[in-house]
């Protein structure tokens, strides 16, 4: 993908963030005007503060706390991998077979019948179909599965990888997946991390809605296991794990799990959303499950800054680009807007309709260009010294040994 892109497909892509995020958190947002920056700001600001979160030192849990033994990986290895899919009959998932030709997928159809793979119902969302690939693959799994949404971008994907699943899969180091046997895709901490739904909840929260369901939820699905007081880990389901760490937990256990999903009265959105902040517990023991932001995006992407400074720099940068291309886009909808009045005739309400300059426009867009290039110059940076396995090695904390697998 060319470093730079073009502030439409940037403005394009913002508009479809905030539809998706709000639609995500509809509830909590159903009263927002596309142009209402107070709520933008408070997204951006939620996630310009987990960065501080993210100081080291500061980290809670550590990255490898998992209660399962981590592998070991084989130094230059090609390791196989398949990509898991859930989707809908009518959506596109042919970006995956052009961005990533080489790699298996498994698509699971989730609306027909005919498919050649498709889970028993389609209920409980993504989880559903992970648990079916599990059961149906277990005895034939890839060394690496790679469980991912359909759409190619989101929201919820990484900045600094353009939010593009297809660039994410590209960087992925096999390596790191093979060591911690369970990754979660996303390094960024908003929402999800440190901790985000509490068990002990009894005020439903309209921005997780969930939440007072898990401890009902937990009580049916773990009757054995103590209960946690809080699940965290980064949003949004999507995540790599090795064979090992599938098989950790006996096939029985997923026919287990998935027949809950099956028979719950709970809504598909809210059993879902259960199980997008239980994965990390079925695969690692741990509750909450929050790396550094940092260490996840140089050990798992080859993303690595000369250190914690360098790296929240470029997110700053990032978050106040973004503001300035939600003021860009909202003084855009105004003039399309103004347009659409003059078109019919309606000069009275279109005087009122508050308008940009277009130097004001014009000043805007060159400042957001200009931030861009050298944002995309310090990940060009990022990203080059990030080839270097011991460099990847030294910022995730590990001991380098000469024959290291990476
Ligand atoms: C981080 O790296 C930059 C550039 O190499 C350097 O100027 C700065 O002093 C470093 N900061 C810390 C806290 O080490």
């Amino acid at each position: 993908m060319a470093p730079r892109r073009s502030r439409y497909i940037v403005l394009a892509f913002l508009a479809i963030f905030l539809i998706t995020f709000l639609s995500h958190y509809r509830d909590k947002w159903k009263h927002v005007a596309i142009n209402d920056f107070a709520a933008t700001g408070s997204i951006l600001q939620q996630e310009l503060d987990s960065l501080s979160a993210d100081i080291p030192g500061n980290r809670t849990p550590p990255d490898s706390n998992t209660k399962y033994p981590h592998g070991k990986p084989i130094p230059n290895h090609e390791y196989t991998r398949m990509i898991v899919v859930p989707k809908k009959k009518a959506e596109d998932t042919t970006w995956l077979d052009t961005e990533l030709p080489d790699t298996p997928k498994a698509v699971y159809v989730v609306d027909d019948w005919w498919a050649p793979l498709r889970p028993p119902k389609n209920k409980g969302n993504e989880a559903m179909v992970y648990l079916s690939y599990i059961i149906d693959f277990y005895d034939k799994l890839p060394d690496i599965s790679v469980f991912i949404h359909a759409h190619r971008s989101a929201w919820h994907n990484n900045d600094l990888l353009d939010a593009d699943t297809a660039m994410m899969i590209k960087h992925l180091s096999s390596a790191r997946v093979i060591r911690e046997g369970y990754m979660n895709l996303r390094c960024q901490w908003y929402p999800g991390c440190p901790g985000w739904l509490h068990l002990d909840a009894q005020k439903e929260n309209e921005e997780k809605k969930e939440e007072v369901l898990v401890k009902g939820a937990w009580m049916e699905l773990f009757p054995h296991d103590p209960m946690p007081p809080v699940l965290g880990q980064p949003c949004c389901s999507q995540f790599a794990l090795s064979r090992d760490r599938i098989r950790e937990v006996p096939l029985k256990e997923y026919v287990r799990l998935r027949k809950w999903i099956l028979n719950t009265k709970l809504r598909n959105s809210m059993s879902g959303r259960i199980f997008e902040y239980l994965w990390q517990y079925l695969w690692t023991g741990s509750a909450t499950i929050c790396p550094s932001m940092h260490v996840c995006y140089c050990d798992g992407y080859g993303a690595c800054f000369k250190n914690e400074t360098k790296f929240q720099e470029w997110f700053e940068m990032r978050y106040y680009i973004r503001q300035d291309e939600w003021r860009l886009l909202g003084w855009e909808l105004q003039e399309a807007t103004f347009a659409d009045l003059i078109s019919k005739g309606r000069r009275k309400e279109a005087a009122l309709v508050e308008r940009g300059s277009e130097e004001q426009m014009k000043a805007l867009k060159g400042k957001i260009d200009e931030r861009w290039i050298v944002l995309d110059s310090w990940r060009g940076g990022a990203l080059e010294y990030g080839k270097d396995p011991q460099v990847r090695a030294r910022l995730a904390g590990r001991e380098w040994r000469e024959g290291d697998g990476y």
